[in-house]
């Protein structure tokens, strides 16, 4: 397969996984629109088109799939990666419970209500959602995060077993840690333990998955042996992780 020419939209574009996802689909020759909440970067070729957009706002996910839709009659990739991290227990503030929903489920919800009619047309069309190892797994120092994540791979799942019928492929990718602003001074966090990886090389797998039609984007492999212990002894797994937490409360 390949990627030149392809319409691809990249949410939360502006740094990390995003902005090297960005790099990379324009150097496979693709016509890339980038978006972000927060901008405004360099533009990097005359194919690299960047857009201010809220995935919280629905309107906002509209209006820019019309935009593109209005220049090119269709859409072919649909990166809808944004994320931020906020640390914290079951006391985390609702403001912040909204804001990780509605970043790292809802948006989600917004993009493929506009964008499946569309790819549904086509008869074609991908969409990846990141989420995280700890959306299948757990971030251990963030309650909020992990379930916000773990909905949005079961959303990823619900929507690949929904959609195959129509020509629709659903990747959901999930990394331990990436060396992006969001790990920023968590360098010796437990999920760096396995090694942190670049975006690019992230951004590379996230390529090759789509290529492969993959629903599960694994840049750190081990997360799979990980989901086997898991689902092997989920007690043993729960009690792996009570340990885990232990150790690391010492060592602070
Ligand atoms: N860095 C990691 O270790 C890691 C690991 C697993 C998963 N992820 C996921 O990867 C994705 C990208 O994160 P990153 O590591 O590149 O972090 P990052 O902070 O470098 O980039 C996230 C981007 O999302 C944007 N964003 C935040 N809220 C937004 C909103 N409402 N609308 C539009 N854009 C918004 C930010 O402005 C930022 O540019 C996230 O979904 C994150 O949860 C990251």
């Amino acid at each position: 397969m390949s990627f030149k020419d392809k319409i691809v939209i990249v949410t939360g574009s502006a740094n990390g996984i995003g902005k090297s996802l960005v790099k990379t689909f324009l150097s496979e020759g693709s016509i890339v629109f980038s978006t972000d909440i927060n901008f405004i970067d360099k533009k990097i070729s005359d194919n690299h088109i960047q857009k201010k957009c809220d995935v919280t706002s629905e309107e906002q996910i509209n209006k820019l799939i019309e935009l593109i839709l209005e220049q090119y009659q269709r859409i072919d990739i649909f990166c809808s990666n944004a994320g931020i991290l906020s640390l914290g227990d079951e006391g985390t503030s609702n403001d912040l419970w909204k804001k990780n929903w509605e970043i790292h489920l809802m948006s989600h919800v917004y993009i493929c209500r506009r964008i499946l009619p569309q790819f549904k047309k086509q008869g074609f069309g991908h969409i990846i959602i990141t989420s995280s190892a700890a959306g299948l797994l757990t971030h251990i120092d963030s309650v909020s995060y992990s379930v916000t994540k773990h909905a949005s791979v079961a959303f990823a799942e619900w929507i690949a077993i929904s959609n195959k019928e129509f020509g629709i492929n659903v990747s959901v990718l999930c990394p331990q840690a990436v060396k992006t602003n969001m790990t920023v001074g968590r360098e010796e966090d437990i999920a760096t333990i396995d090694g942190m990886l670049e975006p690019d090389e992230v951004a590379k797998e996230v390529l090759k998955g789509i290529r492969e039609k993959t629903f599960l984007i694994l840049p750190h492999t081990q997360v799979l042996k990980y989901m086997k212990n898991k689902t092997e002894s989920y007690d043993k797994w729960i009690s792996g992780m009570q340990k885990l937490k232990e150790k690391i409360k010492k060592s602070k």
